[in-house]
């Protein structure tokens, strides 16, 4: 509860005669913010649910919203087995791992970007510290990798046997698919949140596609696309093909429908709803998938089709759950 409503809240009950002191001690307890302030968090697929656990024990640490989603998002970053996520993320066509990521501030409206990036786990805290350190907003390749390097970040090789083993099966068989002509699948870690103050975030972290063309950026490092957020209006990210979604700016779409009174889910909806009228063939061909949340923390979720479902982890009143998404066409 805002610190306004709050005493107003307290005002009130103050000038109930019959109300006694007691009472009215535990109905301004009860108005207080939990330690911390409510806070609610979201994220996509399975691997978005330890992520919105750190996040939140980061922001009841003390934390701020942008430092919860960047350490949340860091989770899924630093896990070997989650294979569209920083260490461990399927490589490009030439087997190196390139890592996209954004994050931005909807108080200060104020995005952070990393592209292209190669050897260093973590983009979204690159993305982070380019908010932080500079007065850029995007830091591509090379430029990304020094830069990455002046603030820390240690290299390492980020193809775990796992990943070098399916890069290997792909590469050496004769019929494999490449982005010349196909399209592969892909899944990314999206998180959102808000807090009492009605400050909003949104943070995205992919390796992208697997075996892409080297040099490939799609939606998730991409402001508008991947990430997008406003205190006005709401918090919005997007997984899925990003070389189909980023045509769409789904995330700005999102947000601004949000800012014209549309709830969290009904813009989902209408985001992936507009694709469609725009392009007719991405009701079936497009792995497309939306979250958004609202400064009051309300949420919404969505896919495409039933060829592309999403699970997302929400953490709200001191517990995560998982949920399905909204199938559009089913
Ligand atoms: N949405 C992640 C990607 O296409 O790279």
């Amino acid at each position: 509860m805002k610190s306004m409503d709050r005493r107003r809240f307290i005002t009130a009950a103050t000038a109930t005669a019959a109300a006694s002191t007691l009472e009215l001690e535990n109905l301004a307890k009860a108005a207080q913010p939990e330690q911390g302030g409510t806070v609610v968090f979201l994220a996509t697929w399975s691997f978005g649910r330890p992520a919105v656990d750190h996040a939140a024990q980061v922001f009841h640490s003390g934390g701020s919203l942008l430092d919860a989603v960047e350490k949340g998002i860091n989770v899924p970053e630093n896990d070997p087995k989650v294979e569209s996520v920083g260490y461990g993320g399927l490589p490009n066509a030439e087997g190196e791992v390139e890592l996209d990521a954004a994050i931005m501030d909807g108080t200060r409206h104020r995005v952070g970007a990393a592209l292209n990036l190669h050897r260093i786990k973590n983009p979204i805290s690159v993305a982070r510290l380019v908010i932080e350190k500079t007065t850029h907003s995007t830091l591509a390749g090379e430029g990304a990798y020094r830069f990455a390097r002046e603030m820390g970040f240690t290299p390492m090789n980020l193809l775990t046997a796992e990943s070098r083993a399916k890069w290997l099966k792909w590469k050496n068989d004769p019929h494999h698919k490449t982005f010349w002509i196909d399209q592969q699948h892909h899944d990314t870690i999206g998180l959102v949140a808000a807090d009492s103050n009605g400050h909003v975030v949104s943070g995205c972290s992919t390796s992208g596609l697997e075996w892409k063309l080297p040099g490939r950026v799609a939606d998730s490092g991409l402001v508008g696309s991947g990430v997008y957020a406003d205190d006005n209006a709401g918090a919005a990210s997007a997984t899925g093909n990003g070389d189909i979604m980023q045509n769409y700016c789904t995330s700005f779409y999102i947000v601004m429908l949000m800012s014209m009174g549309r709830s969290p889910q009904a813009a989902c909806e209408e985001c992936l709803q507009h694709m469609v009228r725009t392009d007719a063939s991405t009701k079936t061909r497009a792995e497309a998938a939306v979250i958004a949340i609202n400064p009051q923390g309300e949420i919404g979720a969505a896919s495409m089709n039933s060829s592309f479902t999403l699970d997302y982890a929400v953490w709200r009143n001191g517990a995560s759950s998982m949920h399905r998404a909204k199938v559009v066409y089913p």
